[in-house]
């Protein structure tokens, strides 16, 4: 006879399914930014995954609503904005951006992130799936500008005054991002 304690059987992981709040085909291991860095997900010649819509898809996060922790749309806003003001004195990335709608590249950059990290859906509203890497074909996205984009969102970032969580949290997803928005290695 063991006197080993019963225990109850393990729990179903029902919260783990992959429909998201855009439904299925959003799944938790997509969160990656890089569809080539998921597993089984990129293979030659086929298009990386896009970017996924939410950084919770497949269930809540266990750390809560990043969104809210780091101060909502204001917060994003903030970074967005100080971003921008950084993107119009680079000489590569500034002929990219419409000289004349500034505020509304900012707008939709504000809206996608504060969607992708919990906050109101607004952007899809207005704009449809992000397809970000589709998005980006018409500009000539190659290492260079990918580092200068990097340079001016970590000067934004610094701005912030976010905790060093947060920080790392928002970092890496936005060096990953950039990462899988290269596409062309041509000078
Ligand atoms: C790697 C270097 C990148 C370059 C050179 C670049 C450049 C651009 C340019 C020129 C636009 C058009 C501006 C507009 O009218 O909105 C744009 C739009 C946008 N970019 Fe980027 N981008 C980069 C990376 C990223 C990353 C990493 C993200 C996401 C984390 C991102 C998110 C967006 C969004 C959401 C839009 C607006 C899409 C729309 O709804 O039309 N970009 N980008």
């Amino acid at each position: 006879m063991s006197d080993a304690p019963k225990r109850p059987p393990l729990l179903p992981l029902s919260n783990a399914s992959t429909s998201g709040p855009f439904g299925s085909g959003v799944s938790a291991s997509s969160v990656s930014a890089s569809g080539a860095s998921v597993p089984g997900a990129s293979s030659p010649g086929v298009a990386p995954a896009p970017l996924t819509l939410r950084a919770s898809a497949g269930g809540e996060r266990p750390d809560g609503n990043f969104y809210e922790s780091v101060g909502g749309r204001a917060t994003f806003e903030r970074l967005v904005r100080e971003f921008y003001r950084g993107v119009a004195t680079d000489p590569v990335l500034a002929p990219m951006y419409p000289e004349t709608d500034y505020e509304g590249a900012i707008q939709r950059l504000t809206g996608f992130l504060e969607q992708y990290w919990g906050g109101p859906t607004t952007y899809s509203e207005q704009r449809g799936h992000p397809r970000l890497r589709m998005r980006h074909m018409p500009f000539r996205v190659n290492p260079d500008a990918r580092d200068r984009w990097l340079l001016h969102m970590r000067e934004a970032l610094d701005t912030l005054g976010l905790s060093p969580l947060q920080e790392s949290t928002l970092w890496g997803y936005l060096e990953r991002a950039a990462h899988a928005m290269v596409n062309t290695f041509e000078e």
